[in-house]
């Protein structure tokens, strides 16, 4: 199959430099678009080729960018600045393919943010990046400052016009950071809790001003698109939807990493690009974008690997970086591995993330350590919903549910059984007639 994010990239990730990237056509597509195309014209060819978010949500690019205010007709009232911010805070579990994207090829990256920057009329652009990618930071500002050396960034861009800074902004750390209103407040120095919405970011982003803010992946596949057009991005897909994506596994799998395939490539096949589980065992269940996405199961292997077939059997695409299980994995480790990771990484805004979370967390230790009582189960079901969409103020303490609610769907027995049957803790388990009001 064609590689399209990945062709450049070499086993051992050292990038091509500018001279070595230009030769094999890099920064070929961001002169197109100068040169042929207006900046509205850029975003509605993304959105004719139907590029979706690659950060987890799966929102279509160009109907984000199409959000943002146009000044070209009335340049008068153009604020002082217009922000694309790149995020590659990258801190879902399992999750790891922006990291290959930008140490493996930090110019197609670069020249990827300078054509979204031109279709959305940005003048500055950041990578809020993680703050322990130390070689993709090395990579990008050396790429950073080959792309100014040569004039692909700075004051009138080839004669075009149109400027644009670009910068890198390490982050603090937070998984919260990667939620996107949070981030915009992180990279204003704030603390990194979300904002309400709306005002979305198209209105009001970072500093008040209008801004797109795009995953690492997502914004790698526009010079591609400007490059072969609408009608070939589309045909890259096998299912309902157009594009490659990067595909991960790690855990019980035999040879962890990252593949580029089409997007809607059966899940039984992205597997076996993989090795399939480790030898001699089967698949009990997979989290099939990242930690916060519901687990599937074997029964699942036909689905198609894209943001409808994924939607369509109860899970999210995701990041579509999978965590593995085997059948030697108890449910109750993953799931209570997960949340004590999303009860940590709260951000401590509103009560049922905050204080639901730990409860959620201790209830799963409880099972785990075989001391569970009669009711954890219902008492998780209840967290599910008091957690759920619309509870709370962002996406996080939903995406902790995720893989809670699926792990009771498909795995209520085996979590039932941890609870010993010869507890009767708090009397719950006594008939209603047995407590008397004398
Ligand atoms: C708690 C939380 C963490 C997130 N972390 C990331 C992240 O690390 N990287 C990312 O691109 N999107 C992350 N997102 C999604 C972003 O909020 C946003 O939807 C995305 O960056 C938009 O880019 P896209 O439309 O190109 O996918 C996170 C969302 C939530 C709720
Ligand atoms: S859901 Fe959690 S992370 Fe999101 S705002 Fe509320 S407390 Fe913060």
């Amino acid at each position: 199959m064609e590689k399209v994010l990945t062709k450049n990239i070499r086993d051992n990730r050292e990038p091509m430099w500018i001279a070595e990237y230009e030769k094999a056509g890099g920064y070929e597509a961001f002169k197109k678009a100068l040169q042929e195309f207006k900046p509205t014209e850029v975003a509605d060819l993304v959105k004719s080729a139907g590029l979706r978010g690659r950060g987890g949500a799966g929102f279509p690019t160009g109907v984000k960018w199409s959000f943002m205010p146009r000044f070209e007709e009335r340049p008068e009232q153009r604020p002082a600045h217009v922000y694309l911010v790149v995020n590659a805070d990258e801190m879902e579990p399992g999750t790891f393919k922006d990291r290959l994207l930008m140490e493996g090829d930090p110019h197609q990256l670069i020249e990827a943010m300078a054509i979204a920057s031109y279709a959305i009329g940005a003048d500055i652009a950041y990578v809020f990046i993680r703050g322990e990618y130390t070689e993709c930071q090395r990579k990008l500002q050396r790429a950073i400052d080959e792309a100014a050396e040569k004039g692909y960034l700075g004051e009138d861009i080839l004669g075009s016009g149109f400027n644009l800074k670009m910068h890198l902004h390490m982050s603090a750390g937070r998984y919260i950071c990667g939620e996107e209103s949070a981030l915009l407040s992180a990279l204003e120095g704030r603390r990194a809790v979300p904002r309400h919405k709306p005002p979305f970011p198209a209105a009001s982003g970072l500093f008040g001003q209008p801004t797109t803010v795009n995953n690492v992946e997502t914004i790698c596949n526009v010079p591609h698109i400007i490059n072969h057009g609408a009608d070939w991005y589309k045909g890259l897909g096998l299912h309902k939807d157009g594009g490659t994506k990067i595909f991960g596994a790690s855990g019980h799998i035999s040879r962890p990493g990252l593949v580029e395939l089409p997007l809607g490539t059966k899940l039984s096949d992205v597997l076996d690009h993989f090795g399939g589980v480790r030898h001699g065992h089967r698949l009990k269940a997979l989290l099939p974008g990242g930690g916060s996405t519901p687990l599937l199961t074997d029964e699942h292997l036909n689905t198609p690997m894209d943001y409808e077939g994924v939607g369509a059997v109860g899970s999210r695409l995701g990041t579509a970086t999978m965590v593995v299980m085997d059948e030697t994995t108890p449910i109750v480790g993953v799931l209570k591995n997960l949340e004590h990771f999303y009860a940590q990484e709260s951000c401590g805004w509103c009560t049922p993330c905050r204080d639901g979370l730990p409860w959620v967390e201790r209830i799963l230790t409880n099972l785990e350590a075989g001391h569970g009582h009669p009711g954890d189960i219902e008492l998780l079901d209840l967290h599910v919903k008091l957690l759920g969409p619309g509870k709370t103020f962002c996406a996080h303490a939903p995406g902790a549910m995720g893989p809670l609610e699926s792990g009771l769907k498909y795995f209520r027995d085996e979590l039932a059984a941890l609870i010993p049957d010869d507890q009767d803790t708090l009397g719950l388990t006594q008939p209603a007639n047995a407590v008397s009001n004398s």
